[in-house]
């Protein structure tokens, strides 16, 4: 049976949809979000946490609570509205009613110890005049790095498969998580801060190892890492670790930016207006959290769709070779690859959840209700869900490597959420769309294709391989 969406036009639009209370309650103060926090990371986990309540009040839009809660986070209130199909969670993009001050993981905000006592711009809202300074510094930094992204990319994944192949030759089995990290530590170096990791050892072996710790102690209130139950609740999850434990590496990544990457500071000084400390924190927050962060993984579930499915290899393989060389121009043309790299996104995208906080009173519209949202309350996203909306996506809980080939395909990339905006659109200024949209899909796309011009076959998960066969 063939499927053609909804274009957001013939969506019922908002006035003719009944009027709905928004289903769910908070529960009591202090034990509603604390149960809610221990089935959202054990005995649900989150996408049956959201999937469970959606089912229970038959609503995509309703009030929970996510953590993190009692005991030590008394000052971060858990209550938020979560927007759970395409139409409720666009309205996160539209600043005019959205505010996204601090919120970038929820109401919780981990110290700006962990980025030099500095408010970076990723956590600014577009009404603060430093957002844009920010936002254009980083766009900049990508426009000019375009010439050289490529060539760094494929030197890189060079360097990284030579290894892996040499390790695989003296075992059945090889975890690349390491590796793989090494490799985007040492890129994203390179291509953004024009940095080289080669001329200090110590960054060169274990500046991932800085980043992961750093990123690791930020975020471990509000993820779930599957250690033994209840000791993640009770270590990981009831309070905030503090920066002193991390500063010895993330003061020596600073370092390193800081000596080897001075031209494109001066950049931001001299072009864009920023202090030297907010040139250098900003720059090593998007290298560290957002490119190394969401690479790392987004990397191993690309692997594992291509690495577990010989046949999808083949088809690949055959687009893949076609271009005499890769580059952004023959990489375009692939349709195939690049559609791969959307449908894993959609399938688990890299930041699942996203927040924005109502600016006044607004309308907030579901496919099937209208919701009263009041000012100041917090909206909540989760993007595996909404990327599957069955109205929207046929058969959305299947893997479909072809889902966004051709015109109809083109027409979903509407519907492609995960920069917090659709693949359709543009990061500016005015929006909180990812600044590396674009670069994040060709960057895996060329990932995907060099992969299959390398090697006849893969065969692994999404934590090591057991076969690299290179092709003749
Ligand atoms: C797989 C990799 C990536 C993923 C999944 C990802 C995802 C996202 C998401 C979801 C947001 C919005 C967060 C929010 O406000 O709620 C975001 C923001 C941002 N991303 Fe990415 N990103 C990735 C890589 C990159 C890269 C490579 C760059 C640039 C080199 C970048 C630069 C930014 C910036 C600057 C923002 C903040 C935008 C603003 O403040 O207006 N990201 N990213």
């Amino acid at each position: 049976m063939s499927f053609t969406p909804p274009s957001p036009a013939t969506i019922v639009s908002p006035t003719e949809l009944p009027i709905r209370q928004i289903p769910g309650s908070y529960g009591f103060p202090l034990v509603g979000p604390f149960w809610d926090r221990l089935d959202y990371f054990w005995f649900q986990k989150p996408e049956k946490f959201f999937r469970k309540r959606m089912e229970k009040h038959s609503s995509s839009v309703y009030r929970t609570n996510v953590p993190p809660s009692f005991p030590f986070f008394l000052n971060v209130n858990p209550n938020v509205i979560a927007l759970l199909d395409c139409k409720s969670f666009s309205h996160l993009f539209d600043s005019h009613i959205i505010d996204k001050r601090d919120v970038l993981v929820g109401d919780f905000v981990p110290s700006i110890a962990f980025t030099g006592n500095l408010r970076v711009g990723v956590y600014q809202d577009t009404t603060e005049p430093q957002h844009s300074k920010v936002k254009s510094y980083i766009m900049d930094i990508l426009k000019r790095s375009s010439g050289i992204w490529v060539a760094e990319l494929v030197s890189n994944l060079d360097r990284m498969c030579d290894k892996l192949e040499a390790s695989l030759s003296k075992s059945t089995s090889v975890s690349y998580i390491f590796l793989v990290q090494q490799f985007l530590f040492s890129f994203f170096c390179k291509v953004l801060a024009g940095a080289d990791p080669s001329r200090e050892p110590k960054i060169a072996e274990s500046g991932y190892a800085m980043l992961d710790r750093w990123l690791a102690l930020q975020l471990l209130p509000t993820v779930s890492i599957g250690i033994l139950q209840p000791l993640e609740e009770i270590l990981l999850h009831s309070f905030a670790y503090p920066f002193f434990l991390v500063s010895g590496d993330y003061n020596n990544v600073y370092n390193f930016i800081k000596q080897h990457g001075k031209e494109t500071i001066t950049l931001g000084v001299t072009d864009f207006g920023l202090s030297e400390e907010e040139a250098i924190h900003n720059l090593l927050f998007v290298l560290g959290f957002n490119s190394f962060g969401g690479f790392s993984i987004f990397l191993p579930s690309l692997i594992e769709t291509i690495a577990s499915d010989p046949t999808l290899q083949e088809k690949l393989k055959k687009e893949a070779r076609t271009a005499s060389s890769l580059t952004f121009d023959s990489i375009k043309q692939m349709s195939l690859v690049q559609s791969v790299v959307y449908e894993a996104l959609r399938m688990n995208p890299p930041v699942p959840l996203q927040y924005g906080r109502a600016r006044r009173d607004f309308r907030l519209a579901s496919h099937d209700s209208v919701f009263d949202v009041k000012k100041g309350e917090l909206l909540c996203g989760f993007q595996k869900l909404v990327m599957r909306d069955p109205l929207i996506f046929d058969q959305p809980e299947t893997f479909k490597p072809d889902r966004f080939v051709g015109d109809k395909g083109a027409h979903l990339l509407d519907y492609l959420y995960w920069s917090n905006g659709p693949q359709t659109g543009s990061p500016s200024l005015s929006n909180k769309q990812c600044a590396g949209k674009d670069v994040v899909t060709l960057t895996a796309s060329l990932i995907v294709a060099y992969l299959l011009r390398r090697y006849d076959s893969i065969k692994g998960d999404a934590s090591s391989f057991t076969l690299l066969q290179r092709a003749n």
